[in-house]
């Protein structure tokens, strides 16, 4: 009697224990469970699905150096989270020749780990940290639901403020609407400060919550002289590699990664427009590519329009010849 009271009595713990665990992993962390879908989407081919070297598929055919342990804890616990997230999140460097800076650059210098930051929200990424996290048995400090949150209540006194600020601008402007002069309506254009204030609140939650989205391109002009297009294929090669990592996932000839198509023969297959328009914003023609929009400038995607153009390898189902030029 006394000992099948004991083993209730345990199991019911037991369950409880099972249930608690089950609910720390379903409802503990959200963002950890959007995370792992994301990054399984857009990193696991590089890094490899538990984060561990020689894993994702494309980790052989990326040049040098290439994707670190995220599952090697000693390493990953000296990484804080906001550096985590600044490295999917780097921006772009102005590197126009001249004036910018030396392409290469780069706090971070690993130019074949793409930034998600013109593709992804900050709150998406943040959920990808969270996940990158406990791929070596850590947990995220930061607490991105109060960020959220906080982004949410300033809104919304943003909007309490303006609306009273317009109340008052109303009641005000009334006598001057009742005397019927050809009222012109007041500070249409200027924007008060409780109206600048509410578009920056307005601005600041969107960041945190939407994906980037440029603004619709302008088509290219892309007509150069012939001198200038041979400077530019030089420069573009540079920008390929050294800037934006393109090689880390597309192939020209035995080199680079298979995330992407080979472009080696881009030249014959892709019409140089397309390319600009493409590399600029690869998400407004296929939503879910796997192909980060990279922030690229416009100087940058016209001359990597027009290297690519450059790019007519001979058919891979021929014997490949070698050109004698
Ligand atoms: C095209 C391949 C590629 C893709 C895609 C990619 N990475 Fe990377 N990643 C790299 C390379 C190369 C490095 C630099 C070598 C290194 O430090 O691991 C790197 C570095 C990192 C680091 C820094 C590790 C350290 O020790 O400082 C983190 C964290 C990281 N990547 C996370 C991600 C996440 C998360 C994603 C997806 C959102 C992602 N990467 C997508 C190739 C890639
Ligand atoms: C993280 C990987 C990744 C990086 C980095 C990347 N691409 Fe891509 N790229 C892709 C994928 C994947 C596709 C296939 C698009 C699809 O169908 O979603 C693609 C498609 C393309 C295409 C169209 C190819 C075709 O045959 O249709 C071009 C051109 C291209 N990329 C150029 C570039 C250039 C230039 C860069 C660097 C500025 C670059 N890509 C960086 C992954 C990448």
């Amino acid at each position: 009697m006394m000992k099948k009271r004991v083993t209730i009595v345990l199991s019911a713990i037991a369950s409880l224990a099972a249930l608690w665990a089950i609910g720390s992993v379903v409802w503990g962390n959200p963002y950890v469970a959007k995370g792992r879908q994301l990054y399984n989407y857009y990193c696991a081919g590089c890094h490899g699905a538990h984060g561990r070297q020689n894993e994702g598929y494309n980790w052989g055919h990326m040049p040098d150096p290439r994707p670190k342990d995220l599952s090697a804890k000693v390493e990953m616990s000296t990484l804080k989270d906001e550096e985590i997230f600044a490295t999917i999140s780097r921006d772009m460097k102005d590197t126009t020749p001249e004036v910018g800076d030396k392409i290469g650059d780069d706090e971070f210098a690993v130019p074949t780990m793409p930034t998600f930051k013109y593709t992804l929200s900050e709150e998406e990424i943040w959920a990808i940290v969270a996940y990158v996290r406990t791929l070596h048995g850590m947990k995220l400090q930061v607490d991105v639901a109060a960020q959220k949150k906080a982004l949410e209540d300033a809104l919304q006194k943003a909007q309490q403020a303006y609306e009273q600020s317009r109340q008052v601008a109303e009641a005000t402007a009334q006598p001057v609407a009742n005397a019927g002069a050809a009222a012109e309506p007041a500070g249409q254009d200027a924007q008060s400060p409780e109206e600048v204030a509410l578009k920056q609140a307005q601005l600041a939650l969107a960041n945190f919550t939407a994906r980037p989205k440029p603004a619709p391109l302008p088509r290219p002009d892309l007509t150069v002289s012939e001198e200038a297009a041979a400077k530019q294929a030089e420069l573009a090669k540079r920008l390929y590699m050294n800037k934006y990592g393109c090689n880390g996932c597309h192939r020209i000839g035995e080199e680079g990664g298979i995330v992407g198509p080979a472009l080696d023969r881009a030249g014959f297959r892709l019409n140089p427009t397309w390319v600009y328009r493409w590399i600029r914003y690869p998400q407004s023609m296929k939503p879910d590519t796997r192909m980060p929009n990279l922030g690229i400038s416009d100087p940058d995607a016209k001359a990597i329009a027009m290297y690519l153009a450059t790019l007519r390898a001979p058919r891979p189902d021929k014997p490949i010849e070698r050109a004698s030029n």
